[in-house]
């Protein structure tokens, strides 16, 4: 993490002054919250909070209280919340407020160009708009066929590498290949062909590797802002090129390889779109993708409407991080509880069965799929228990007050019931630990039980009122920045499992798994010399 902070120990300092000073003039309202201590007047709590293995910390934090105080650089004071109704005006009610933090944007027009993510206000709600239609479940009906037939392929592929003698193979990996296959042709109608036999990865392997890269470095992005004020991004790229940094250089190669790609897609797909022959598209998802609509749509509309092709671009790179790593993070995960609970994977495969006997070569209907009430269980405690994204980060753009559903005790002993918020109060929105909340979920909230899904859930998860998108978590988190894709993954995971459960059974390895935190979760085996490569060893048979 701190191969760069030669480079920019300059910048710092001086960003350092100005925070110092600004922390002189405004008295922090923080002050009282109760929190962990600070071990580094630099640092602060960012290296405890950023590593991969800060999930004991994350969870040490939650239990201090709903709303805790944590250090950012230079004594820098952020709010790490999981209180639900603070939760609900930093994300739906004071939206508009608590906008994505500004490195995070500069991070995401780095990483990915401008897209969704690195837009804010009208020009947000505008992208939202053209892309809405095409994640909500009439038009996700249309692609359950193609859902499908990629659930197909991963069964073949995953049958053909099980021959050897021990079964054990990488579920990870078969996750992250399937996962990049469903955004290419039900997002970009392009195939990267993962799956296929004898299958170049270069790219697939490349998307891996790109979050944990990032991870350890993100927190030195609040200098973002100040490099990319002096230096072009030209300049900056033969920089890298030459500098002593490793993580850099990895980093700009990745995100070369994937700019690269996604380029060579997205001038093929508008070209055959402009020349109007309908039969090269029409074989990938009977141009039914998400990225074919919007292009169509973006060139039917009028002029001034119209998104320019850096946007178009930027969408089509976000829409392939934010589906692909996060879903198969999610895979990867059920497969492995899966693994562990054998009686529940029992159970889950006969539901599958009956289905599969039921309708014999018939592909199943987005009803059909959405019909069986294990399945749906089994991947909402799943999200809830193991939110692929554990946090995510927001900045106040002004002064404002927001409530709390369950005050706290200050550290002088009196109680909290209001948070007021000053503008450029940096946030950590803690989806994991909201999500385990005892006081909601009662105090089995930190074990796996996806029956409890079949009942109808206790008052108290009804009365917090969770500000979540989906089922009552806050994993896709809620309000106008809601992830826009969680039908899609759900629907995905529903094909995939589907399809596996029928086909396979999945058992532990020998190798003990551990979960790396990150911006999103990810599996690897324990002690081995290559502990931070992602990796999910299972033993896999045939049924
Ligand atoms: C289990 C899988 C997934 C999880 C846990 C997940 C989680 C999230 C979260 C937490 C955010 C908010 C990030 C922030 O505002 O800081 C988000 C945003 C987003 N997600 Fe997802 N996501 C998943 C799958 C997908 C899929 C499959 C797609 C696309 C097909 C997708 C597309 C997006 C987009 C475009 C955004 C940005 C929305 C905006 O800023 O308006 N996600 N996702
Ligand atoms: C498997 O899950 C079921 C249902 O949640 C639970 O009753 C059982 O104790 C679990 N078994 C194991 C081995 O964890």
């Amino acid at each position: 993490m701190f191969d760069i902070i030669g480079i920019c120990a300059l910048v710092l300092a001086l960003w350092g002054l100005q925070k110092f000073y600004n922390r002189a003039v405004i008295k922090s309202v923080l002050r009282n919250l109760p929190g962990p201590s600070n071990p580094s007047f630099i640092v602060g709590n960012l290296k405890q909070l950023w590593n991969a293995d800060a999930f004991p910390f994350h969870q040490e934090i939650a239990d201090m209280g709903s709303a805790v105080k944590v250090h950012g650089f230079f004594g820098d004071e952020q709010l790490y919340l999981t209180d639900p109704r603070a939760l609900h005006h930093v994300l739906v009610k004071d939206q508009e407020i608590f906008e994505v933090s500004a490195n995070n944007l500069e991070i995401s027009r780095l990483l990915w160009g401008n897209g969704l993510v690195a837009s804010l206000g009208e020009q947000h709600r505008r992208q939202r708009k053209m892309l809405n239609p095409l994640f909500s479940p009439a038009h996700l009906r249309t692609l359950v066929p193609v859902f499908i037939t990629i659930a197909e392929q991963l069964r073949d592929a995953l049958t053909r590498h099980i021959s050897g003698s021990d079964n054990e193979i990488d579920v990870l990996e078969w996750c992250s290949k399937a996962a990049l296959e469903y955004i290419g042709i039900g997002g970009l109608g392009y195939s990267f062909e993962t799956l296929k036999e004898g299958a170049n990865n270069a790219y697939s392997n490349s998307a891996k590797n790109l979050l944990p890269a990032v991870f350890p470095i993100a927190p030195l992005s609040i200098l973002l802002p100040y490099i990319t004020a002096v230096i072009s991004p030209d300049f900056g790229r033969k920089l890298v090129d030459v500098l002593p940094f490793p993580t850099l250089r990895n980093v700009k190669n990745i995100v070369d390889m994937i700019d690269e790609t996604s380029r060579m897609i997205y001038e093929q797909r508008k070209q055959t779109i402009l020349r109007g022959d309908g039969e090269e598209y029409d074989q990938v998802a009977n141009g039914k993708d998400i990225m074919t609509t919007l292009l169509r749509a973006n060139l039917a509309s009028d002029e001034k409407d119209r998104l320019p092709d850096d946007q178009m671009f930027g969408q089509m790179n976000l829409l392939i991080f934010a589906a692909y790593d996060t879903t198969s993070s999610a895979l990867a995960r059920i497969l492995h509880l899966l693994s562990d609970n054998q009686s529940v994977q029992d159970e889950l495969r006969h539901e599958i069965k009956e289905m599969h006997i039921q309708l014999g070569d018939v592909t199943p209907s987005y009803d059909q799929l959405n019909s069986l009430p294990l399945l749906d269980s089994v991947i909402r405690e799943t999200l809830r228990l193991y939110a692929p994204v554990p946090f995510v980060l927001r900045t106040a753009c002004k002064d404002v007050v927001i409530p709390l559903r369950t005050p706290t005790i200050g550290i002088d002993g009196t109680i909290i019931h209001d948070l007021p918020i000053r503008k450029n109060q940096g946030i950590f929105v803690g989806i994991t630990m909201a999500n385990r909340n005892s006081a909601i979920w009662g105090p089995d909230a930190a074990e796996w039980k996806p029956h409890r899904w079949l009942k109808p859930l206790p008052h108290s998860v009804t009365d917090a009122r969770i500000p979540g998108v989906y089922s009552n978590q806050l994993t896709f988190i809620g309000g106008s920045r809601a992830c826009i894709g969680f039908k899609f993954s759900e629907l995905e995971m529903k094909a995939v499992l589907y399809m596996l459960m029928h086909n396979f059974k999945f058992e532990p390895s020998k190798s003990e798994i551990i979960w790396k935190f990150g911006t999103v979760m990810a599996p690897s085996v324990k002690g081995s010399p290559e502990e931070s490569t992602p990796r999910l060893p299972m033993k896999i048979t045939v049924i």
